[in-house]
């Protein structure tokens, strides 16, 4: 990849920046700071990352037929692009829509689930701290009152390092063959992260330079490329982390600019695929005084799992993929405005009803995508009502009037055209399904795969963590086979356990003791090379 520099003046901020040619229009701006909204990740499907190309007079890029859908044939002839689609090959000036930036409104409250009494061992010296759960999809960041261990606002956020790459292989991989991607993504992260700092600072009056304090969990990948240290033995055998130690550096050597000064923690890793939030998540819920036989996994992009038996803590990983929060989804989004997150089917006609978050009623209900939750629940609901057979094959036969097809494959119609942003139906396709039945059979056979190397055939208890998991519908998971069939008094949601661990730590120091002796007591086990692994992962894909 060429290493020139380009010249981009960004017209609504009169300010120039200079970024390296090769990357999309939408990655250069981002790496600078300039959030935009970036619904669908970088695929061209959203249409929410467009921006009027002013200088040079006329460009190219792919997806700039108004049959995509994505822009307006008049929208083209203003010289509106999408930023996903452009790359940057020289200077340009642009203008960046308002309804194309990332905001508040727009962003989602992130999700906090918090143990009742949170205990505040220490006196702050300065006010305030930030917690943050850096996910390969999502980021949740919190804002947190020192003084009186409260959590005063929350947001999250899809992690804009999605544009290289879905899930952490991917994202190893274009950093061990380019290594100016590193930098990139961790970039990325950063500005992120000081977006959701400033967006939260501001909703609650606070100043960022009282920010005394931040703790980072996330996947072993996701800390690496946050601090800027290469993921690349990750990737290959014996998949080992560079560092597994917790990490404490300034803000400023990070790039972040809010307080240069600020003190920036990782809790510790376990290993490669088992990170710093699986051990946020652990010490949220108080794994360590749960009952003998208690499981928690932590789904994300990547599953982690750890089992409490009665010889103490094992744990294991396994590749879910971003499909449960919404992303590699045909009409996949971020939990925000526009979104179905959940979907129930018309007895009678076999047609979609589908619930939509809107967070300001006083604009027209338009569907643009479905999110993670979304995405569960439909495909629950449609198998529950035959519309999907137990192998994961649209029943389509059985009512064709309710699908579309494209290249012949039948997609089951969510919400029709009429009814879109985009003015093109929003579809649940046989490949989302297929996604969703990878991701469950993988954490299936993940906790099955854990209880059953420790002597148990499965687990008493599950609590069920992850940046989705407050939204997630106990019944639709159990329909889809997501984890063993336990009374469903033995499941419990507990939410974004791994950014509440994040908060604990905040609040007590205390925590950073408990979080190394978690990783000295828990026992590493790779499933994924057990022989038995991949009849089980098999066996757990059709639906129960
Ligand atoms: S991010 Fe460019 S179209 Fe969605």
């Amino acid at each position: 990849m060429t290493t020139d520099k380009c010249n981009i003046y960004i017209q609504s901020e009169n300010r120039t920046i200079s970024v390296e040619a090769g990357q999309t229009l939408l990655e250069a701006l981002v790496g600078a700071g300039v959030l935009l909204r970036a619904d669908c990740g970088g695929r061209g499907r959203c249409g929410k990352c467009k921006i009027r190309i002013i200088e040079p007079g006329s460009v190219d890029s792919e997806n700039e037929l108004p049959e995509s859908g994505a822009l307006t044939r008049e929208e083209i002839e203003d010289g509106y692009r999408l930023g996903c689609r452009l790359d940057v090959t020289g200077d340009m000036a642009v203008g960046i829509p308002e309804s194309s930036m990332l905001t508040p409104e727009v962003a989602q409250k992130g999700p906090t689930t918090l143990p009742d009494t949170i205990p505040v061992f220490r006196a702050a010296a300065a006010p305030f701290g930030i917690a943050v759960d850096l996910g390969t999809t999502t980021i949740a960041l919190y804002l947190c009152d020192l003084n009186i261990g409260k959590v005063v606002s929350s947001i999250s956020l899809r992690n804009p390092q999605v544009m290289l790459g879905d899930d952490v292989m991917s994202r190893i991989t274009s950093v061990s063959q380019n290594p100016g991607t590193l930098k990139r993504l961790q970039k990325m992260a950063v500005k992120a992260i000081e977006w959701g700092v400033d967006s939260l600072c501001r909703s609650s009056d606070v100043d960022p330079h009282t920010i005394d304090t931040m703790v980072i969990v996330g996947n072993s990948t996701m800390v690496h490329l946050f601090l800027g240290q290469d993921p690349s033995s990750i990737g290959v055998f014996p998949y080992e982390p560079l560092f597994k130690d917790e990490r404490s550096v300034t803000a400023g050597s990070l790039g972040l600019t809010f307080n240069p000064d600020t003190a920036v923690r990782t809790l510790p890793l376990i290993s490669g695929f088992l990170g710093a939030d699986i051990i946020g998540a652990a010490l949220a819920v108080d794994l360590g005084n749960k009952a003998e036989g208690t499981l928690l996994a932590d789904v994300g992009t990547n599953g982690e799992i750890i089992f409490l038996g009665k010889n103490g803590f094992s744990a294991t990983s396994c590749a879910t993929g971003p499909a449960f929060e919404g992303a590699s989804i045909r009409h996949g989004m971020h939990a925000i405005s526009g979104a179905i997150d959940a979907v129930k089917v018309d007895a009678q006609t076999g047609r979609a009803i589908c619930s939509v978050i809107q967070k300001n009623p006083k604009q027209p209900k338009k569907v643009s995508g479905l999110c993670g939750s979304g995405v569960v629940s439909a495909v629950a609901e449609l198998y529950r009502a035959g519309l999907i057979l137990k192998d994961g094959r649209f029943n389509a036969k059985a009512a064709p009037d309710l699908f579309q097809y494209e290249e012949e494959l039948p997609e089951y119609i969510l919400a029709p055209a009429g009814e879109t942003l985009s003015g093109n139906a929003v579809t649940l396709t046989q490949k989302d399904i297929r996604a969703i039945q990878l991701a469950k059979g993988a954490l299936y056979a993940g906790i099955q795969m854990l209880c059953s190397e420790k002597g148990y055939e499965r687990p008493s208890r599950l609590l069920i963590a992850g940046a989705f998991g407050s939204y997630i519908d106990k019944e639709d998971a159990l329909t889809i086979g997501m984890f063993p069939a336990l009374p469903s008094d033995h499941i419990e949601i507990v939410g974004n356990a791994a950014g509440a661990g994040a908060v604990l730590t905040l609040f007590d120091d205390n925590y950073r003791k408990k979080a190394q002796a978690l990783v000295r007591d828990t026992e590493v086990l790779e499933l994924a090379l057990h022989p038995d692994f991949q009849d089980i992962f098999i066996k757990s894909l059709a639906f129960p």
